[in-house]
């Protein structure tokens, strides 16, 4: 039975693979951080908290990484784990660079010491692209961050490919672009959105506050694109990959789409906040994976509108699901709403 240790194993992407893997067969290993209050709704959610093994590990301690590794002696290792909000990377730009560059290097060198043998999979983003010069973006563009987040991660970009070429470790980045789910943390604009909307349908919400709205992304559905971080443990050789729809859609285009899906028009509902822009956005993100597509296959089936679709009838269901007295592992009902923030922001 092959072993697996992700890290991150209770995020979005974190709880999807971990299902995926147990389907698989593998034993699964996550690291967690230790928090007053454990974060395993998403686990629970997908039914799979009870089919793997939890460490408590930091990405900014070795010592609790290199537990977490000796442990689990796992033949792959999926290095999910981030401070993944770029908007908050301007606020903590130290913090964000430790874990999401450094981190993953600590990872790498306690591979190259303790089993060379151990897979790696980079999770990398298509925020390296920042101020893009192409469109769309393939494993050639440039890269040009534009935020702490995309610095840090473009460190952990280079010393993935780095380890793979000077030591002959089995490493590769995933460039994946945006993916979503229900299963999406609140501050992220997709789910904040859904979210927004199913309380305003629910008449526990009248507004929404967002922030720029013309900026463009290429949204994927999760569940899909976790299916490429195995792919890519599987090939013979380590390598860097793209993945993306291939689809961009503006902000605002996702906003007014949500609505319309719950019946409501999003002109009535959405204003804009300065508590929400950032110092600089990415403004345009478009990927073009076919160099996935010929190694391993692969294409999304998921489109933006059925994305958009089963996010905000999940987000219905459940805020009406706790209006009537139902109880299941979730999110948002602990979460102050928009205006709750705007009001007590310094
Ligand atoms: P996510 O939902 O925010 O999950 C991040 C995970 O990292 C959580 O389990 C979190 O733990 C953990 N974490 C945060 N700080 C940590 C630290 N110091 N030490 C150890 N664990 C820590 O993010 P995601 O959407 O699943 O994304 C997974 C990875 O893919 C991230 O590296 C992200 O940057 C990258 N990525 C995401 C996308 C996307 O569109 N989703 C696209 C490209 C790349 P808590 O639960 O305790 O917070
Ligand atoms: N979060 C947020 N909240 N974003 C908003 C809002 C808002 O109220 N209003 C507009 N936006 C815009 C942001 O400025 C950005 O242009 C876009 O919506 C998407 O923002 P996020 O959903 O926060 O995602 P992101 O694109 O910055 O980063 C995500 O995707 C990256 C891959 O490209 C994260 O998952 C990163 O971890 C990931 O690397």
């Amino acid at each position: 039975m092959k072993k697996a240790l992700i890290t991150g194993i209770t995020g979005q992407d974190g709880s999807y693979l971990a299902r995926l893997l147990v389907d698989k067969g593998y034993e699964v290993y996550g690291t967690y951080r230790r928090a007053s209050t454990p974060n395993f709704w998403r686990l629970q959610y997908l039914d799979v908290l009870g089919e793997v093994k939890l460490i408590p590990a930091d990405l900014a301690d070795m010592s609790s990484l290199l537990e977490a590794v000796s442990a689990a002696e796992p033949d792959e290792i999926y290095n999910l784990a981030a401070q993944s909000y770029v908007s908050a990377s301007f606020d903590q730009p130290l913090l964000t660079t430790e874990i999401d560059g450094t981190g993953a290097v600590r990872l790498l060198e306690i591979i190259r010491h303790l089993n060379a043998k151990i897979k790696f999979y980079q999770a990398s983003t298509s925020e390296l692209y920042g101020k893009v010069v192409e469109s769309p973006q393939n494993e050639e563009s440039r890269f040009w961050p534009n935020s702490p987040y995309a610095s840090a991660k473009l460190l952990s970009f280079h010393n993935t490919r780095v380890y793979r070429e000077a030591y002959g470790l089995f490493a590769s980045n995933g460039i994946l672009f945006n993916h979503e789910s229900p299963l999406r943390g609140l501050e992220f604009v997709t789910r904040k959105i859904t979210n927004a909307v199913a309380r305003i349908k629910v008449g526990l919400q009248e507004k929404l506050y967002l922030g720029n709205l013309e900026a463009k992304r290429d949204w994927g559905y999760a569940k899909e694109y976790v299916e490429v971080m195995w792919a890519l443990l599987q090939q013979e050789e380590a390598d860097d990959f793209v993945c993306a729809t291939g689809v961009t859609r503006s902000v605002r285009e996702f906003t007014q789409l949500a609505f319309e899906i719950a019946g409501l028009n999003y002109e009535d509902h959405v204003a804009t906040h300065q508590l929400f822009m950032r110092p600089q956005d990415v403004e345009l993100l478009q990927g073009d994976c076919t160099k996935l597509k010929q190694a391993i296959g692969w294409s999304p089936q998921t489109t933006f509108e059925e994305l958009v679709r089963l996010m905000v009838e999940e987000d219905i269901r459940r805020w009406q699901d706790h209006q009537s007295g139902k109880t299941f592992p979730w999110d948002a009902f602990n979460y102050a709403d928009d205006m709750t923030l705007v009001q007590r922001h310094v």
